[in-house]
């Protein structure tokens, strides 16, 4: 339980400067229970509150946690340089708040995206010792055969990589497209290994991160939600 004042409430939020939130208040543009709040310096308890800034509800949320539907074409790089980047997919207070991608997809790379302003959930997530499994669906220019999904399972070598990368599970979807499964998160490790396994890559979804599913986010390209307690919770390594 935290009381702050109504500035620095909207400025963590992204809003802008503590100067520029006070502007915000003062104005007459911020709510709080249906009534409008002038007193910038009005403290209020953070936890659970809810305001309205030019009429759009926001929950006061400490960090921010949401997945992304990653769309075709969108750069995860922090500074895009060929395409549009991700975070212009989402509301300007995120960019603000320091949101980011936990990890990467490339930019022809659909799918689920997790993005966040926690340092920490973002390390833990990345981390190669974390092993949260990234189920990958992706359409190939060659027929998928018995002997791909072999190779993928027993390993292949990547050049810079000291030991062979292995796919936690892969099975054929269909004539051209696979499902695979990987624990670790290397540079367009699905294309260099279908590639190293004598195949190429055409598309590229990501539908799943531990057990949390696109599907059952239902989200379309484009879009992004918040994730609750119970959707974090099954970002986890597998039983
Ligand atoms: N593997 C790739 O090759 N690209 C991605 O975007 C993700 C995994």
């Amino acid at each position: 339980m935290s009381k702050q004042s109504l500035d620095r409430i909207l400025q963590s939020q992204g809003f802008g400067t503590r100067k520029w939130c006070a502007g915000l208040v003062a104005d007459g543009n911020v709510r709080i229970g249906g009534e409008t709040v002038t007193d910038d310096r009005a403290r209020f308890e953070t936890d659970g509150l809810e305001f309205s800034v030019y009429d759009e509800p926001w929950l006061f949320r400490e960090h921010i946690y949401i997945a992304l539907h990653k769309p075709a074409d969108y750069e995860c790089s922090r500074k895009p340089s060929h395409h549009p980047g991700v975070l212009s997919l989402l509301p300007e207070q995120f960019t603000n708040r320091d949101v980011q991608p936990v990890g990467r997809l490339d930019h022809d790379t659909t799918g689920l995206l997790l993005m966040s302003d926690d340092g920490s959930f973002i390390h833990k997530q990345s981390s190669p010792k974390h092993h949260v499994p990234k189920v990958y669906v992706a359409t190939t220019h060659d027929p998928v055969t018995p002997q791909l999904i072999e190779h993928l399972l027993k390993g292949v070598k990547l050049n810079d990589e000291p030991a062979p990368l292995s796919a936690v599970l892969c099975e054929k979807l269909d004539e051209q497209q696979l499902k695979i499964v990987l624990e670790q998160g290397k540079y367009h490790q699905v294309k260099r290994m279908l590639a190293a396994a004598g195949n190429h890559c055409t598309a590229l979804c990501r539908t799943q991160i531990g057990e949390l599913t696109l599907e059952a986010l239902g989200l379309d390209a484009g879009e992004w939600c918040y994730l609750n307690d119970k959707e974090l919770a099954l970002l986890k390594p597998l039983a």
